[in-house]
């Protein structure tokens, strides 16, 4: 957007205006660049003018939370230009950000000059961005204890249900054994073991979100090697969904955890899969090295993700569609690639299907 549209400057007399106009310094950034830190001593204030930027505070386990995000004709910056305390998160670009910065100082001069109806409408507007920041903050730490007390929960169950699953595959593979020629007995058969695997499926997701990913085993992998494996262990499924599936891009060799990263495939690839369906369906994988990064792409030409879904995705129990979904698949695969520093987005239509991007870092 422009400038001089900017909702900031809405609040000011055409004179202030024009002095905040000439006083701002455009600035463009990358992806995943650092505007400000945690901590830092404030200088500026920001208006976006383009792109998006994501807050997060720094946690307990050395990761980042994501607290808030500015769009568009929003501004940032302005608690720690008014009060010069240190700055309460970090802020990081995304592709393509556009900023307007404002010098703290001049901005003071100019705010010492306006009149009253001006700073009021301002401490307005910041009260009650604060005010939503804070509940979304709090929520989002209500929701974690809850999780975790559901996870504890769901473990112990999970853990119970294993073995009577297990003998009913083990049972229904003998029952097959024993009536080789009896077509019917092979056909139920089958279907009782698939039936049995999609439940002992879903079991494992649900595990493996009620473990969590505080912890990492890392070792050196290769990312298309590590796709290659998921392919192998996952043969009968894909070749029984009758989905063209293409792997594609070159090997780096990066630190993760080979079983967790494995998870992730199978959750996303899983969902493809389950998305095309067998007419002209089609699943691609592609690894990419970049500069101080590796790039997973999960595309698929099925119909899209729900529009209703796609702001919460990530989020535990989002599930739509699909009977036996636990709604857990994505919010695990995000919650390993955060573990591993990455992360992880997507982009998604009706008429483009879906694609999931995955950024590691090489180095860590
Ligand atoms: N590739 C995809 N194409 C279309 N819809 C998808 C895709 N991936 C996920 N979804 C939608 O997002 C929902 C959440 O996915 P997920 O977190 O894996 O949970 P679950 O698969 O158990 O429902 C799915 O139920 C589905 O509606
Ligand atoms: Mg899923």
């Amino acid at each position: 957007m422009d400038l001089q549209a900017h909702r900031f400057l809405s609040y000011f007399e055409p004179l202030q205006r024009s002095q905040l106009i000439d006083l701002a310094a455009l600035e463009e950034f990358t992806d995943q660049k650092i505007i400000f830190e945690e901590g830092e001593i404030p200088d500026s204030l920001y208006l976006v003018l383009v792109g998006q930027v994501v807050f997060s505070k720094r946690t307990l386990l050395n990761g980042y939370q994501e607290v808030a995000i500015a769009e568009v004709n929003d501004f940032f910056g302005e608690s720690g230009v008014l009060d010069g305390q240190p700055r309460s998160t970090r802020a990081t670009a995304t592709a393509g950000t556009t900023l307007a910065k404002i010098p703290r100082d001049r901005l003071m001069e100019i705010l010492d000059s306006v009149n009253g109806k001006v700073v009021l409408d301002l401490f307005r507007h910041i009260v009650q961005h604060l005010r939503f920041t804070t509940d979304r903050y709090v929520n989002l730490i209500v929701h974690r204890e809850k999780m975790s007390l559901v996870g504890e929960m769901v473990n112990t169950i999970v853990h119970d249900f294993r073995s009577p699953f297990t003998g009913i595959q083990l049972s229904s593979s003998m029952l097959k054994e024993l009536y080789p020629e009896d077509e019917e007995v092979q056909e139920w058969c089958d279907l009782i073991q698939a039936q049995i695997a999609r439940m002992l499926g879903m079991a494992d997701e649900v595990l493996a979100f009620a473990k969590g990913n505080a912890q990492l085993d890392k070792q050196p992998v290769g990312i298309l090697d590590l796709i290659h494996r998921y392919q192998k262990l996952n043969g009968i499924y894909i070749s029984s969904a009758q989905v063209e599936f293409v792997v594609a891009g070159d090997n780096p060799i990066v630190q993760v955890d080979e079983n967790k990263l494995l998870r992730v495939f199978q959750n996303l690839i899983g969902n493809a899969i389950e998305a095309v369906g067998s007419q002209d369906g089609r699943v691609e994988i592609n690894v990419q090295t970049l500069e101080d990064q590796v790039e997973i792409q999960i595309k698929d030409n099925g119909p899209g993700i729900p529009l209703h879904l796609q702001a919460n995705l990530f989020e535990p129990f989002v599930t739509y569609g699909k009977r036996g979904g636990t709604g857990l698949g994505t919010a695990i695969a995000k919650s390993i690639i955060d573990a591993h520093k990455g992360n992880i987005s997507f982009t998604s239509s009706a008429q483009q299907g879906t694609t999931f991007r995955i950024l590691l870092p090489r180095e860590s």
